[in-house]
């Protein structure tokens, strides 16, 4: 462990691999951590439950980019023009309104009604991979799933999925020199082209579908504007797969490597609402790429943050928190008062989790279900993670056998 955390240590491969076992002798030294970052700006990594669930939902804690500091702000709207526009990016009173008119489109029922459809889709995977008796579980499982799902739940069509996860991965990747910048600006141009064309049509002859709903998503006679339905899209089809398919591959590594688990949930069906918490609290899709600006001076477990400071959330480390879990580290499908922040907390918290623990419990119900004999295909150390870059925690492969 570095004297000093620095932002490529938090990026290392290494680290990604394990971050768990470095949070545990971190935890050592305290729950806040400085972070040397590249700008020479202020960074602290937050690790505890006790203090990172509250500073998700402290409004001294801000997500704009407006409040950070000039030169990092300039560096990501260059690449990002659309990021103020975006509802995980802003906060009140913006945030409220933009929250409000996104959830009168994208509703409980809405989701709810996608059930038969995600089902039909899973079945098709399965019964594809069955059929072969191997398969790699990202590629053809966790990725296609939550993608398709995502393109028929908006409205576009299906064919497109693999520009979108190349956009998504370019969006996601972090974008440190200068070509990873202009690659990111490039990505943003062709997602609001692509976009433009469809809001124009829907707003021409509406469909059954989210855009549609978005487009005529109404607070007061005032509707989302085409800038804040860019964002909002862009958002929505990033956020609406990548997470989803680290759900499912994270979830389906820690069942393989907890075969006494893995047993249980395959006996016991009934288990797999909780199973799925608990595949976020142990391995969620997000870990730590949820960050904060300090829009004042204040203090986070006694530590001083300076006004326009960058704040790391951990959710995977408040996830293993021994203060906050019994034996953290400890894979239990049947835990009670799981009280993880996989989705966030407050008033940023997960729009989509409904439609994520949908996908989560079809898609593990019925992988386990027909395929019971699933197994590894190589030694459990030798998976590779870091999908992107590393902020989001997921696998590049995950080959298995039936
Ligand atoms: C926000 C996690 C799936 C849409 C968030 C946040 C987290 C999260 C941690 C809050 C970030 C913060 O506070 O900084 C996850 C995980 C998922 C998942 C672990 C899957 C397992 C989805 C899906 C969608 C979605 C399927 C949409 C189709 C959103 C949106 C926000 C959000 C729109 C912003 C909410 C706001 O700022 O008010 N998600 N997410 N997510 N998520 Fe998800």
């Amino acid at each position: 462990m570095p004297e000093k955390l620095s932002f490529e240590f938090l990026l290392d491969p290494e680290f990604s691999r394990n971050p768990y076992a470095a949070y545990a002798e971190l935890r050592r030294s305290g729950p806040v951590h400085a972070v040397d970052f590249p700008p020479g700006m202020a960074a602290f990594l937050v690790i505890d439950h006790e203090h990172g669930r509250p500073a998700l939902n402290d409004p001294r804690l801000a997500k704009s980019i407006a409040m950070a500091p000039e030169r990092f702000r300039e560096r990501v709207m260059s690449s990002n023009p659309a990021l103020a526009h975006n509802l995980l990016n802003s906060d009140p009173p913006d945030h409220t309104r933009l929250r409000r008119l996104v959830s009168k489109a994208f509703t409980p029922r809405r989701v709810e009604g996608l059930r038969p459809r995600i089902q039909e889709i899973t079945d098709e995977l399965v019964d594809a991979m069955a059929a072969r008796g191997e398969a790699d579980l990202i590629d053809d499982f966790a990725f296609p799933l939550p993608i398709t799902v995502i393109c028929e739940l908006l409205g576009v069509p299906s064919q497109d999925r693999d520009t979108f996860r190349d956009w998504s991965g370019t969006l996601v990747s972090p974008a440190l020199d200068e070509g990873q910048v202009r690659r990111r600006q490039e990505v943003n141009l062709a997602i609001r082209a692509y976009f433009s064309e469809i809001i124009a049509e829907r707003r021409a002859a509406p469909r059954d579908d989210l855009i549609s709903a978005l487009v005529a998503a109404r607070d007061d006679d005032e509707l989302l504007d085409d800038q804040e339905l860019l964002a909002t899209l862009t958002l929505l089809l990033i956020a609406g797969h990548e997470t989803t398919v680290n759900l499912i591959g994270n979830g389906m590594l820690a069942l393989l490597n907890n075969p006494g688990q893995l047993r249980l949930l395959l006996d016991s069906p009934e288990l797999l609402p909780s199973a799925v918490e608990e595949l976020l609290r142990y391995d969620g899709p997000v870990e730590r790429a949820t960050f904060r600006f300090a829009a004042e001076d204040l203090e986070i477990a006694g530590v001083p943050v300076p006004r326009g400071a960058l704040v790391h959330i951990s959710l995977g480390a408040a996830g293993r928190d021994p203060e906050a879990f019994d034996a953290p580290d400890t894979l239990d499908i049947a835990r009670t008062d799981n009280r993880h922040v996989a989705f966030g907390h407050g008033i940023h918290f997960c729009l989509g989790a409904p439609l994520a623990r949908l996908e989560a419990q079809i898609a593990f119900g019925t992988l386990l279900g027909r395929l019971p004999g699933v197994r590894l295909a190589c030694p459990p150390g030798e998976v590779v993670w870091h999908r992107h870059g590393s902020l989001v925690r997921g696998l590049r492969s995950l080959p298995v056998r039936f």
